[in-house]
């Protein structure tokens, strides 16, 4: 690359604002720099900025511009990827679920009431960093356009309208695509440059240079590490591999962003997930990536092989005598007992609004929260069935229609686990009442982000049946589990947790308290002995754990803490638990 006429090697690191606490930016950005890193690389995730339609945020822990800000004081170059699709294994690739209540709605194309959304959205975003750019004395070098389109590819005139919108709204700095090389293939778009993601150097840079043969090489997403999905192994790439490639990338002159230099956490119900033939797969709470920087904020093994080779390549450029920490302070509060329960049926009424409907309806369709329907958590569908007294069970009908997991009770009580890949209908046995109430619980487990996004309706998406009849007068409750609810719910009718069930008979709501003494510190919540769930800390949603793992604790950062007594709630589905505990250390299942 050239940059004001001299020469330049990218070489950046991907660390995403949103998957940590404000607090620590500084922290991950510094670490980055005595890496000998010149440039960092953030995506932004539309569906956190613009909740509901008209309805932006950019503070806080979204705080965009002081992020940018804080990049530039550290003297940082920035490469900003602002989608408006990010894939990022992130909830709908970053896109907002309100989109979908539009039932013809069809992203990332040209379809008008798609693009009317981003052109409100991006009329928001676009001045906040447009006096960023590189050119008005800010650190912002270059722009992505959307996210590997050419492996979604559905409209050849959307990344071209794209680049045309930027450019009429003031941004006047590099504009690049990046994707596969079979995903470059689909397009050549002109005046923007072309650069490839891969985790092995294979022939990608000898492809990308026939392609585009007077262009710098660069590789946008240099994987550094792999996702993982719950009831999978935990994905590493090896230092060894790691830095071969980086080696590569460097001697054949490249330029490179690692993806993920940090990766962080999910935090809330942020995963994505994605489906392929052997079915729906929901990534885990931890975003950790086997990235340079753990999440915890340690420098790995595989940091100090990428400063060693930085070091080699350009000598100079990393900070010999750092005096950043290897390792972060972390502290285990022990094993605190919990305290109180409430059943989900007596947490139902923290929730504001119930809605009333003859039919199932998916949460986006809610008329709730102004026009943005509901978006995350879970959704509980309640109808009464009336029987002949004969009946000895009644047989239900439509379990393809729940995304993407639910739980199925009879008059309360837990029948079955219902998934919309079971090819068995389940039974309720009735033993001759005249009428039962059907419930369904249905989470959703996160919108995919990756290729199929033409069905992410969640919740009851169709009917359901009971011995073949659909079942009609429907009251849904919107679960959202935000920090509304959570503060509404902390302040229902708790009663003291009997230590005595072998198994839930509905899923619970549990409560304890932790004490800090001094400072509080980063831990883990060892989740190993619980089944399935969400915690809430001081309100704020940590994520999702489940037995299946790989993932088996939660990371717990020390600022979401205060010093003196904080509350921890845990949703849990499956089991009796009585106390909750602690560790310094993070852990994945073998
Ligand atoms: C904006 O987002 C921040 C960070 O998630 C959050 O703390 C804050 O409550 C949000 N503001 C509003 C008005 O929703």
């Amino acid at each position: 690359f050239k940059l004001d006429g001299k020469p330049m090697t990218i070489i950046s690191g991907a660390v995403h604002y949103f998957r940590m606490p404000r607090e620590y930016w500084r922290d991950r950005l510094m670490k980055m720099k005595a890496c000998g890193l010149n440039t960092i690389e953030t995506y932004v995730p539309w569906n956190l900025h613009e909740p509901i339609p008209g309805k932006y945020n950019f503070t806080g822990d979204l705080d965009l511009v002081h992020f940018i800000l804080l990049a530039h004081k550290l003297e940082f170059y920035v490469l900003l990827r602002p989608g408006p699709y990010i894939c990022s294994e992130w909830e709908f690739g970053g896109l907002p679920s309100w989109l979908l209540r539009d039932p013809k709605m069809k992203v990332r194309t040209m379809y008008p009431p798609y693009i009317a959304a981003v052109t409100k959205y991006f009329n928001y975003l676009l001045p906040f960093v447009k006096p960023l750019q590189y050119q008005y004395g800010g650190p912002i070098i270059a722009f992505q356009l959307d996210n590997e389109y050419g492996s979604y590819f559905k409209d050849a005139d959307y990344l071209p309208y794209l680049k045309e919108f930027l450019q009429n709204k003031g941004i006047i700095e590099l504009l690049f695509i990046s994707d596969s090389i079979e995903g470059l293939r689909q397009q050549t778009i002109p005046g923007v440059l072309k650069t490839v993601n891969f985790k092995r150097m294979e022939n990608h840079f000898t492809d990308l240079s026939n392609m585009q043969p007077d262009a710098p090489l660069m590789v946008m997403e240099f994987w550094t590490g792999w996702f993982d999905w719950w009831g999978e192994k935990h994905h590493i790439l090896t230092v060894q591999e790691f830095g071969e490639t980086l080696n590569e990338i460097f001697s054949q002159g490249g330029s490179v962003n690692f993806y993920m230099f940090f990766g962080g956490t999910n935090f809330g119900f942020m995963n994505g997930a994605y489906k392929d033939g052997t079915g729906f797969h929901a990534d885990i709470t931890s975003y950790d990536y086997d990235a340079l920087i753990a999440e915890n904020g340690d420098l790995t093994e595989k940091y100090f092989k990428a400063k060693q080779i930085i070091e080699h390549y350009f000598p100079g450029t990393t900070d010999q005598k750092s005096n950043i920490l290897p390792l972060t302070p972390r502290v285990s509060y022990g094993s605190v007992p919990i305290s109180q329960s409430i059943s989900l049926w007596n947490g139902l009424a923290a929730i504001p609004s119930q809605v009333e409907t003859e039919s199932p309806v998916c949460m986006e369709m809610l008329d709730i929260n102004s026009d943005a329907g509901q978006s995350y958590g879970y959704i509980l569908y309640q109808a009464e069935v009336q029987l002949p007294s004969y009946e000895k069970f009644i047989e239900i009908g439509g379990v393809q229609n729940i995304y993407d997991r639910g739980i199925l009770f009879g008059d309360n009580i837990i029948i079955a686990r219902v998934k919309n890949s079971m090819t068995t209908k389940p039974k309720i046995p009735v033993d001759g009442k005249e009428k039962i109430k059907v419930s369904i619980l249905v989470e959703n487990g996160g919108r995919t982000n990756w290729q199929d996004f033409d069905d992410q309706r969640k919740g009851i998406n169709g009917f359901i049946s009971a011995n073949n009849e659909p079942v009609k007068n429907w009251k849904i409750s919107p679960l959202e589990m935000d920090e509304k609810y959570i503060r509404a719910l902390s302040k229902s009718s708790w009663t003291s947790v009997e230590q005595s069930c072998d198994s839930l008979s509905s899923p619970m709501f549990y409560k304890a308290e932790v004490t800090c003494r001094s400072s509080p510190m980063d831990t883990y919540l060892d989740m190993s002995s619980w089944g399935k769930g969400v915690v809430f800390v001081n309100g704020r949603n940590l994520g999702r754990y489940w037995s299946i793992g790989p993932q088996q604790t939660l990371f717990l950062p020390g600022p979401w803490l205060h010093k003196g007594a904080n509350e921890i709630i845990i949703f849990e589905e499956t089991k009796c638990i009585w106390y909750i505990s602690y560790r310094n250390t993070k852990s994945f299942a073998s």
